[in-house]
């Protein structure tokens, strides 16, 4: 994997650039449709391709190693071969959904066992294991495997854990280096900083991530439930350490505001349930702001959803449609609202872009964030 910054915003620390793997180019800043199962949900892979214009998507290793697990996507040639996209996959490494889904999980040293959310079968997930199962998925980017502490957290937890996720980052490391792709061609892995809301933690997290010398590195345990603003600081500090000639991520994160905010921060890339798991209730992000089509208000209104940004979704299915097939629980309807906020989501890294290429992205953002987060 190759990264090249094309520009940096002089009034801000937004760049831009370019990731090279071998299933082709990312743009960055760029925002990552998240398909859990290997499927972005409700969207078919020619449409993220046609209409919403993502460049990469995301996988879940917790997800795909319990269904349909690992025979099968070994025998499938990997995941791009199994669900057929052609483009760069990142995977996540289950130091998330082990303890946002499982139904009991012990950490120890070793690793977490856990309970499988679908059948309770027990299972152990251990730093090399995690890469042993990411070689298998043969996502181009893979995550090492932390933990991702709450908020609040309490100091001495938030310490402890942090060093714990650098022991499993030397070992993630160490396995990951002493084997190979099985596929024919290249993964490479992320770090993760860890640290909760403490600024010391953080340092040191970044520190130590930094050290490692990889191709990119990644920023967890935030948008957990603290204040933005204090999120806001969490990633000026990490990021004033991580190397800048390498790509940012910062995982699970967020709203467009929150976008547009650690875009000036110097991150690159994201990924975040938001679009899809809100459409699928009803909430549309649009180009005039955030939409309930399920209010009363678009009973009658027979406008485009959203005529500025276009597209397909945007200009062929009308508001009062649309608020239908919600309301009477149609496929439908979590297919359209789903392709519209996505394509929201690529269209707005996509203007970050453009704005920060042409030297407007501190005073474009001033105004895009006031009216993206209106509520119509
Ligand atoms: N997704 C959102 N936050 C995190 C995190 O802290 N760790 C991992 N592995 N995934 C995440």
């Amino acid at each position: 994997m190759q990264f090249t910054i094309q520009s940096a915003d002089s009034q801000s620390k937004a760049r831009t650039g370019l990731i090279t793997t071998d299933h082709g180019l990312i743009e960055t800043p760029i925002f990552m449709p998240v398909g859990t199962a290997g499927t972005v949900k409700a969207v078919h892979q020619r449409e993220l391709v046609s209409d919403v214009k993502a460049e990469i998507i995301l996988g879940n290793t917790y997800h795909l190693y319990l269904r349909p697990g690992l025979d099968v996507l070994e025998k499938a040639g990997g995941l791009h071969r199994f669900n057929g996209w052609e483009r760069p996959i990142l995977t996540d490494s289950g130091g998330y959904q082990v303890y946002s889904l499982s139904n009991t999980r012990k950490i120890k040293e070793e690793g977490v066992t856990f309970k499988s959310h679908i059948d309770g079968s027990k299972h152990v997930f251990t730093p090399e294991g995690v890469m042993d199962i990411q070689r298998i998925i043969g996502a181009d980017i893979i995550m090492a495997f932390d933990e991702c502490t709450p908020y609040p957290c309490e100091y001495g937890y938030a310490r402890a854990s942090m060093e714990m996720t650098h022991r499993w980052l030397t070992r993630c490391i160490d396995r990951f280096d002493a084997t190979e792709g099985k596929y024919g061609y290249q993964q490479t892995l992320f770090p993760i900083v860890q640290g909760s809301t403490y600024k010391d933690l953080r340092q040191q997290s970044a520190e130590f991530v930094a050290r490692q010398e990889r191709d990119g590195n990644a920023i967890g345990g935030l948008a957990v439930g603290e204040p933005a603003e204090e999120m806001y600081g969490m990633i000026d500090h990490v990021n004033a350490i991580l190397p800048s000639d390498k790509p940012r991520y910062l995982m699970g994160v967020g709203t467009p505001e929150n976008i547009l905010e650690a875009i000036a921060l110097g991150i690159d890339m994201f990924d975040c349930v938001m679009p899809t798991r809100n459409a699928r209730h009803g909430l549309l992000f649009t180009s005039q702001g955030i939409i309930n089509i399920k209010n009363e208000k678009w009973k009658e209104d027979f406008s485009p959803i959203d005529e500025e940004l276009g597209g397909y979704v945007g200009l062929c299915y009308s508001k009062a449609y649309l608020r239908h097939l919600i309301r009477s629980e149609e496929i439908l309807g979590a297919q359209i609202a789903s392709l519209q906020n996505l394509t929201f989501y690529l269209w707005l890294v996509k203007e970050a872009r453009r704005q920060i290429n042409a030297g407007n992205f501190s005073s474009w953002k001033r105004i895009m964030t006031k009216k993206l987060m209106q509520r119509l």
